[in-house]
């Protein structure tokens, strides 16, 4: 199937989605499934129920596609689940000593330590400097006859995060570091058959050599910004933060694994999340233009022709509805892991210490049971329905609870800057026979090439 394929007259366009299991494949067909793209790994329970459970291993998996039990998981009752070892399996290599990956005082101290770097006042500075990044992108790409739409907006929100968040990275090449950060990427989070076994988060789990090249330009990297910086004076950016970070009850700062750690950790979570929210938003105005004219024209009353500033966010509602639909259509961190480590009743199944839980926002954000037309594009319904956006409703990309994603307010301005600036001054065209299924490695990708153009208006 492809776009010109769809009927998008008065239905609306259906993007590109990943097909269900029928239910009829048996366990080592559905499990290969599963192995190559987890988002086609699930049969029609966990489209239908809020929660499906199979024996696994010895244990229980429960997949939670619905509201109330990802609160409880994440936020109600987030002290009776850990994040699973897969995770820890998964991560380690990179990041184990950071942020995505501790628990308890630890993670509670790193988490304090880098706050401030996210606080809503500090948002307005950092506006600046991406305001900065995108005009000397968009002088690159006034160059450019088509780019592939996802590695041009890797390399733009890469640039946007170094500039930002990690002060002056001279001495660092960001596009090697960016190109290491997804190889890390894609070498861990391409699962293998013993991630499926219940193995405990220490037993390691061996990396491909090109992952082991992208590791190590990822470790000295870090090193190398870690160790510009003066102890006394770090600086308030996030290099700065992760060096003056100190224990509330100790006084004792991170060690240089956990600071190393947390920078890697930001270079993983801190770009491609947003890189892929611009790709397919981009995606979809160019297979909507009626879509695209009305952004346009939201963007040009509200900031003119002028840089689209911090003070100008509020007011674009249209723009933000379509990255929040194609949140819902694309999250970008499509599943999440926990492990139970105290018994509960979850959406009145019981789990014991040691189940496994998947929280599945690929299937909550497109259920039937939970979304009116859920596989058409349709940012409308996020500007008559601002109650989808509530705490504990349907739609949840950044997670929830305490360990919801720190980054979000930042990842939202970063998109919004970026998507109303290209769309109010170029037209993009992508192929019509363009329809790229969406594919998880730990974040949620289109399968090969978008060849964009960009024409400026
Ligand atoms: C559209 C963009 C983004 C999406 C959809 C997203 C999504 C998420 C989600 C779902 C989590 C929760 C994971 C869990 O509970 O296991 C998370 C955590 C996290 N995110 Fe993001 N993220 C985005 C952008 C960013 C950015 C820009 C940064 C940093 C600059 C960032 C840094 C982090 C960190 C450090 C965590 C771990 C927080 C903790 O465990 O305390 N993210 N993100």
């Amino acid at each position: 199937m492809t776009a010109a394929d769809i009927d998008n007259s008065d239905r609306g366009f259906v993007p590109p989605y990943a097909p269900q299991l029928t239910g009829k494949e048996g366990f080592i067909r559905a499990t290969w499934k599963f192995m190559r793209n987890p988002l086609e790994g699930f049969g029609p329970l966990a489209w239908k129920q809020p929660i499906v459970s199979v024996p696994t291993f010895g244990f229980k998996t429960h997949t939670v596609c619905d509201p109330e039990g990802m609160m409880q998981v994440l936020a109600t009752e987030s002290h009776k689940f850990t994040k699973s070892p897969v995770d820890a399996r998964i991560l380690g290599p990179a990041t184990k000593e950071g942020l995505l990956s501790v628990h308890g005082a630890q993670w509670k101290r790193q988490r304090r330590g880098v706050a401030p770097m996210f606080r809503p006042r500090h948002m307005a500075e950092l506006a600046a400097t991406i305001t900065d990044v995108i005009h000397d992108f968009t002088h690159i790409l006034d160059r450019r006859r088509e780019i592939d739409l996802n590695l041009t907006m890797a390399d733009l929100t890469f640039e946007v995060l170094s500039r930002t968040l990690l002060g002056d990275p001279q001495g660092v090449d960001g596009r090697r570091l960016r190109r290491a950060t997804r190889k890390a990427v894609t070498a861990a989070g391409t699962l293998r058959p013993d991630d499926l076994l219940p193995l405990p988060g220490w037993v390691p789990r061996p990396v491909p050599p090109g992952g082991m090249v992208a590791l190590r330009t990822l470790k000295r990297s870090a090193d190398i910004l870690l160790g510009r910086r003066d102890e006394d004076a770090p600086g308030d950016d996030l290099v700065g933060l992760l060096i003056s970070a100190r224990d509330p009850q100790t006084g004792e700062p991170l060690t240089q694994r956990e600071r190393r750690d947390n920078l890697i950790g930001f270079f993983i979570a801190g770009h491609e999340t947003t890189a892929l929210t611009l790709t397919w938003a981009i995606y979809l105005l160019a297979m909507c233009p009626d879509v695209a004219g009305r952004v346009r024209r939201e963007v040009l009353n509200v900031a003119g022709r002028g840089d689209v500033e911090f003070d100008h966010l509020n007011d674009l509602i249209f723009t933000q509805a379509v990255l929040d639909e194609t949140m819902r259509l694309y999250p970008p961190a499509p599943m999440i892991n926990r492990k139970c480590r105290e018994a509960t009743v979850l959406l009145e199944r019981n789990i014991e210490p040691d189940d496994h839980i998947i929280l599945n926002y690929y299937i909550m954000h497109r259920a039937p049971r939970l979304w009116d037309r859920p596989g058409v594009f349709d940012p409308d319904r996020f500007v008559h329905m601002p109650e989808l956006k509530a705490r504990g409703s349907a739609f949840m990309p950044f997670g929830a609870g305490p360990r919801i994603c720190i980054g979000a307010a930042f990842a939202t301005m970063e998109a919004k800057m970026v998507l109303a600036t290209l769309v109010r001054d170029y037209d993009i065209f992508v192929p019509p026979n363009c329809y790229p299924r969406p594919v998880m490695t730990v974040t949620l990708r289109p399968q090969g090439k978008i060849p964009t153009q960009l024409k400026k208006v």
